[in-house]
């Protein structure tokens, strides 16, 4: 299997910033040898800062995708799977570009997000930047620890890559789905502790998961717990972590995959809910405003993307003066 950016799978940090670019008509070549560079970038600054544990991701949007690399397409990308019921939405953006930038340390991710937005400014418009945190224990904004759940060891790497059997040219890639969740905090805080345990299905400050008969058919943990027709649980793998200031507060829900379809079940099943109705609760108290959905290629396929008629292409554009000497 092809090698996968590291930022996948890695384990949570401190501080994150998620950089969302639309790119210039006419500008995509010089948009590929820029990308096939970013690694190398990343892979420098966590040399520099090693006690940083800083990771980067580059994903490719759904609808740029064949412009991007129109000879050949990961087999299952598709747009943001929009939804709405009565007041839920999910709505669908248009992103061409998505680069994460993690660490534990704040001024990394700021020299590093710098050094991005050098290479590639000439070349882009940056549609939304948004600074997250780790807050407490690993919690969202409600108090409840997010994460728990996800899959852990190995089994980050299963559900998350795209294997040799899925999808031979794109495998060491990965489905990524994000969503820009704005919380009402003022009203979650007006409800009693015992009312927010049941929304999550879990309790609040020891994190313990409520049995099933405890737990409503409307908690998140209900309605985000799927099992496919063999049995087996849907699983994501969730890199979401929360942002905001004294305006506005919420999570930048962020799920990768070895296939889009998961996020789009359980999506389904938190909004329109199950046959009698139930639809996950949490949505009363949070609602996306943004989505978009990208595939986040190998390392390998990254590499390949600089080649000598590129090269030739980008002639003109200033490509020379990109290098890694800061
Ligand atoms: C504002 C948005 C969201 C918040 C605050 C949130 C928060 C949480 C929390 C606190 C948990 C329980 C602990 C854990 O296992 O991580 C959880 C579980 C989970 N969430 Fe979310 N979540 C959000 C959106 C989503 C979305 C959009 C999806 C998928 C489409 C999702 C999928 C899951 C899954 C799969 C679990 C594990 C369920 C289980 O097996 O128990 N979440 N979430």
């Amino acid at each position: 299997m092809a090698r996968e950016q590291f930022g996948i799978c890695a384990e949570p940090n401190l501080h994150g910033t998620y950089l969302l670019f639309n790119v210039l008509d006419d500008k995509t070549p010089y948009i590929r040898e820029a990308l096939s560079r970013l690694p190398a970038l990343f892979e420098m600054y966590a040399d520099r800062f090693s006690e940083a544990n800083l990771i980067g991701v580059v994903a490719i949007g759904a609808n740029y995708w064949d412009e991007f690399h129109p000879d050949t397409r990961p087999k299952l990308l598709e747009s943001f799977p929009a939804m709405e019921c009565e007041d839920r939405i999910a709505p669908s953006n248009n992103i061409d570009l998505y680069i994460e930038i993690r660490s534990d340390r704040q001024d990394t991710n700021h020299i590093v997000s710098t050094k991005v937005c050098d290479l590639l400014s000439s070349s882009v418009e940056l549609i939304e930047q948004v600074q997250s945190f780790r807050f407490l224990d690993g919690r969202d904004l409600t108090g409840f620890v997010d994460g728990t759940e996800n899959p852990k060891g190995q089994q980050r790497r299963k559900v998350a890559l795209v294997t040799d059997e899925l999808d031979k040219e794109f495998s060491g890639g990965s489905y990524l789905h994000i969503q820009r969740y704005k919380h009402n905090l003022t009203l979650w805080n007006t409800i009693e502790q015992k009312k927010q345990e049941d929304v999550f299905g879990r309790s609040k400050i020891d994190n313990i998961e409520y049995s099933n008969e405890e737990k409503p058919l409307t908690a998140h943990t209900k309605r985000a717990n799927i099992k496919d027709k063999q049995g087996n649980s849907i699983e994501i793998l969730r890199q979401s972590m929360p942002y905001g200031n004294m305006k506005v507060q919420g999570l930048f829900f962020v799920s990768y995959c070895n296939t889009p379809e998961s996020f789009e079940v359980l999506l389904d099943s938190m909004i329109f809910g199950d046959d009698q109705g139930n639809f996950d609760h949490m949505l009363k108290y949070t609602q996306a405003e943004t989505g978009a959905a990208f595939f986040a290629p190998s390392l390998n396929f990254l590499a390949a993307l600089s080649n000598k008629s590129n090269a030739a292409e980008i002639d003109g554009l200033g490509i020379e003066e990109i290098t890694l000497d800061f």
